[in-house]
């Protein structure tokens, strides 16, 4: 038995790699213009549209840009949008009870997507006090038997439950409950049936960090936050936990399930996807798509096609959908 030699290599992975036609033909994992669920923000008090600062190319909206980006991203053949409202200072309070307040910014917004949209493209809400609250925090607060003040779990849920049934009532399609309060999934679900919603979906943020990679997000809605969700979102250094809360969503009613982030949780996706019967998505946050755009600025990465190879990651790992700002120029790449 020789040395082997170049020509008797019994197997050339490189054969299917050579051109694109032949890259094309044997690609596991393609992006499609539906696969991509596109977060707005939408803010009161303020006359024209405004960029983030650390989320070049994403801006807080007026409801007239808000329509105007909606009908971008229909066109460009994105099925869903998700809709996050800023309120003015002077609106938030202790409960963040601007946030069932059909006058409130966020369903005065998503009653006005509806009206605009139809069914044509799905009116997806974000159900948490975080933007409402003068504290920041994503739900309502209590004092412990110790004196320490803590975000309670029971006192939020008939919160989140007036939300949701506001925001369905405004015409959302899909509520998203991201606050990670225990059993949000199950009250909500019984309120928005109670209220003759049985139509209005649940796409539940099941495995949600607490992650730095959330920052930018927080100069987007303007949060009021100081501290931390450490003791309602989960410790980055698990993932059991994961399965444990995705289960209790489903079992609870969950119409989709998401894992957030994305890119640095692809672990938890890949194990997520595996065990999930109801589709799953992934959040590509703020803090992902601020490190990319910031580094194409520099011109030390290539912001587009970093762009394109880490939503292509994240469908490999197991997303069904993907929650991202680059939402529109990604579905017009891959159209
Ligand atoms: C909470 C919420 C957050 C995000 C979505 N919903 C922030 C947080 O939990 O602090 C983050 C989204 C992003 O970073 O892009 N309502």
């Amino acid at each position: 038995m020789g040395a082997m030699s170049t020509y008797d290599l019994p197997r050339r992975p490189r054969r299917l790699r050579q051109n694109p036609a032949m890259r094309a033909l044997t690609a596991e994992t393609r992006l499609h213009p539906a696969d991509f669920i596109l977060p707005t923000f939408v803010a009161d008090g303020i006359e024209d549209k405004r960029e983030i600062a650390s989320m070049p190319g994403v801006y807080q909206h007026t409801t007239d840009s808000l329509k105007a980006l909606c009908h971008e991203a229909l066109e460009a053949g994105v099925k869903c949008v998700d809709v996050f409202g800023v309120p003015r200072d002077e609106d938030k309070d202790a409960t963040g009870s601007v946030a069932w307040d059909e006058d409130g910014v966020l369903n005065r917004n998503l009653r006005a997507l509806r009206e605009e949209f139809g069914d044509d493209l799905l009116i997806m809400a974000d159900t948490c006090l975080d933007e409402f609250t003068d504290h920041g925090h994503c739900g309502a607060l209590s004092t412990d038997r110790f004196g320490n003040e803590i975000v309670d779990n029971d006192k939020t849920l008939p919160l989140y439950a007036k939300m949701a049934v506001a925001q369905a009532e405004a015409g959302a399609h899909i509520v998203s409950p991201s606050g990670m309060m225990d059993g949000q999934i199950a009250v909500i679900r019984d309120a928005l049936d109670e209220a003759g919603y049985q139509d209005v979906s649940i796409m539940a943020y099941s495995a949600k960090y607490a992650s730095k990679f959330f920052g930018p997000f927080r100069d987007a809605v303007g949060s009021s936050l100081t501290g931390d969700r450490r003791t309602y979102q989960q410790d980055p250094a698990n993932i059991r936990e994961s399965i444990l809360e995705t289960q209790l969503d489903i079992d609870d009613g969950a119409d989709f399930v998401m894992v957030k982030p994305a890119l640095p949780y692809l672990d938890v996706l890949r194990e997520i996807a595996d065990m999930s019967p109801v589709p799953v998505a992934a959040y590509q946050v703020s803090g992902e798509y601020a490190m990319m755009a910031a580094a194409g600025r520099n011109g030390w990465i290539d912001f587009e096609e970093t762009m394109m190879e880490s939503l292509v990651s994240i469908k490999r790992a197991g997303a069904d959908q993907i929650f991202t700002y680059y939402a529109i120029e990604a579905a017009k790449e891959v159209r």
